[in-house]
């Protein structure tokens, strides 16, 4: 694992950013795995401004999503997929369906995990893929106890996370699904290159605890550390904790 502390999540943006231009510049049909929440929002500035100055072209690879909400319909703006288009598809050059979440197959939610992990595995597998950290440690809906060896699959959402995920449904908690879709810790160490973001003090004792803590389920962020190449990149704030 490589830990890269830089001043603002701009720069954290930048450092991101250069290893998809590389990835891309070499392997235009590389496999691109996307995270959702505010922390990329950065990166995906960065990737669209790049793209518009500077030629960065998505027009031959893939994207895999890192979860989704069970049960909202097309077109929902909560849905992930949706975030994914609003935030980054829209303004870049990606091919009509080459962007999939766990939510995009047609198949019942118990089977999506296993479908969802036969078209990574169809596609090459995921290069490069982007990652936010919750303040309790958790990846993607991989919450504290989540197995280190889960593979993508159904989950019931406890009722902490959907009071947390409130705020983005008129803040009301029975708006808010009460299943997702989630790749699994292992589905995530299975990617060639992982990157961490983590930006502002209220993820400090979540990056210390994957950087330097015991691998425990109970900070399942962790797993990185058995990740062949994961680069943790954050911000002074989030570093604070780090020794
Ligand atoms: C995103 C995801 C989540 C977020 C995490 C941090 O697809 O699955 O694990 O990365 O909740 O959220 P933000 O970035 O909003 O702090």
């Amino acid at each position: 694992m490589e830990v890269v502390v830089v001043s603002t999540p701009e720069e954290a943006a930048r450092v991101a950013a250069d290893a998809y231009s590389v990835l891309l510049r070499d392997t235009p049909s590389a496999v691109l795995g996307f995270a959702t929440g505010s922390t990329p929002l950065p990166l995906y500035r960065e990737l669209i401004r790049r793209h518009r100055e500077e030629g960065l072209s998505f027009a031959r690879a893939r994207a895999f999503l890192l979860d989704e909400y069970v049960g909202l319909p097309a077109g929902h703006p909560e849905r992930y997929r949706e975030f994914i288009r609003g935030e980054l598809e829209q303004h870049v050059d990606f091919a009509a369906d080459a962007i999939v979440g766990p939510g995009d197959l047609d198949v019942a939610p118990l089977d999506a995990g296993p479908a969802y992990e036969q078209r990574i595995r169809a596609a090459g597998g995921i290069d490069l893929q982007i990652l936010g950290i919750g303040s309790d440690g958790h990846l993607a809906f991989n919450m504290p106890m989540s197995s280190l060896a889960s593979r993508t699959r159904l989950k019931t959402l406890t009722p902490r996370t959907r009071q947390d995920n409130a705020r983005f449904f008129d803040g009301d908690i029975d708006q808010v699904p009460t299943h997702c879709l989630t790749q699994g810790l292992a589905t995530i160490l299975d990617s060639r290159h992982a990157i961490m973001l983590g930006f502002g003090r209220g993820k400090a004792q979540a990056v210390r605890e994957a950087v330097e803590g015991p691998l425990s389920s109970r900070w399942p962020a962790s797993v990185l550390q058995l990740h062949p190449h994961a680069t943790v990149v954050v911000d002074d704030d989030a570093a604070s904790q780090l020794a």
